[in-house]
């Protein structure tokens, strides 16, 4: 019988989710379906117990339900515990179990552009996607983290909650600027520069070292200012697409064991918002 994904959230209309994975389901021979379900935050806990009655395989768990979903379910791996959200759920044996691969789906994305063994990486921001890649990326072997946020008690929580003291500091917009030539990395979370406020940028890159890398999560526009600033500058850019697929390609593999085309994914999604691949 035909399996049934999805994704739930509010607003989910302009989900892009449904698009990659039904490609990928096509693509491996795979007889299922995914589907975006509009779900308000009253309705959470209905649609979870409704979506296991229906026999529902798995599903995505986006914005504004990540953290909500969490007291839901029946069991929730380490990773999203720590990072306090869950994006992918699998019905594993009738228990609704919930996993993150936003922070593993970020490292991988970072990952074909760069090696990301001993580097000093500034993240922009202290919210909910900020959390959950810098729980990943302190992973990396000598990773050392700076973190700005427009709220700076913020980032020093964050830092605190997971016990960074000795590698991570929360910096003030001075001390970026101060040590903007020796970021190795920088990795954008806020919405600062979506549109519509494309001219925006969150911080000065100036004096940023030729070669850094420049990661913004935000895909739409798919190069937002401080992207435009970093290529001037020699560095090499990432936006948010690639997070995007490789969460998604994460999330694929939990449901069904098999590994998607992430570039075909990459693909899709960058022509459906406008733009090219080669
Ligand atoms: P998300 O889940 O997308 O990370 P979030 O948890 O609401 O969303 O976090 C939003 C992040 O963007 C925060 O770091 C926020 O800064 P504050 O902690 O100071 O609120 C940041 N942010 C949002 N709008 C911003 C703006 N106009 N200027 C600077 N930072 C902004």
């Amino acid at each position: 019988m035909k399996k049934l994904y999805g994704v739930i959230g509010s607003p989910i209309q302009h989900s892009m989710s449904p698009l990659i994975h039904n490609d990928a389901f096509l693509q491996l021979g795979i007889d299922a379906h995914y589907h975006a379900f509009h779900v308000l935050p009253k309705d959470l806990e209905a649609a979870v117990v409704g979506l296991k009655a229906l026999g529902v395989a798995g599903f995505n768990v986006t914005i504004p339900h990540k953290k909500a979903i969490i007291p839901l379910l029946d069991e929730v791996d380490n990773t999203a515990l720590k990072i306090g959200a869950v994006n992918t759920v699998v019905n594993e044996n009738g228990k609704w179990t919930g996993y993150n691969t936003d922070g593993p789906g970020y490292v991988a994305a970072l990952k074909q552009i760069t090696a990301t063994e001993n580097k000093h990486i500034l993240i922009i921001g202290a919210g909910g996607a900020a959390r959950a890649i810098l729980y990943s990326l302190v992973k990396e072997p000598g990773a050392k983290v700076d973190i700005f946020n427009r709220t700076p008690e913020k980032a020093q929580h964050l830092i605190e909650e997971f016990s960074l003291q000795g590698t991570s500091r929360a910096v003030t917009m001075a001390e970026v600027v101060g040590n903007m030539p020796n970021y190795d990395v920088i990795v954008q979370t806020t919405s600062v520069g979506m549109h519509p406020h494309i001219e925006d940028s969150p911080v000065q890159i100036a004096t940023l070292k030729k070669n850094a890398i420049v990661s913004d999560i935000i895909y739409n526009p798919l190069e937002t200012d401080l992207l435009k600033q970093a290529k001037l500058k020699g560095a090499i850019t990432q936006n948010g697409v690639q997070m995007f697929v490789y969460q998604a390609a994460l999330a694929f593999q939990y449901w069904t064991n098999r590994v998607p085309d992430v570039h075909r994914m990459e693909k899709i999604v960058t022509e459906r918002l406008g733009g090219t691949t080669c």
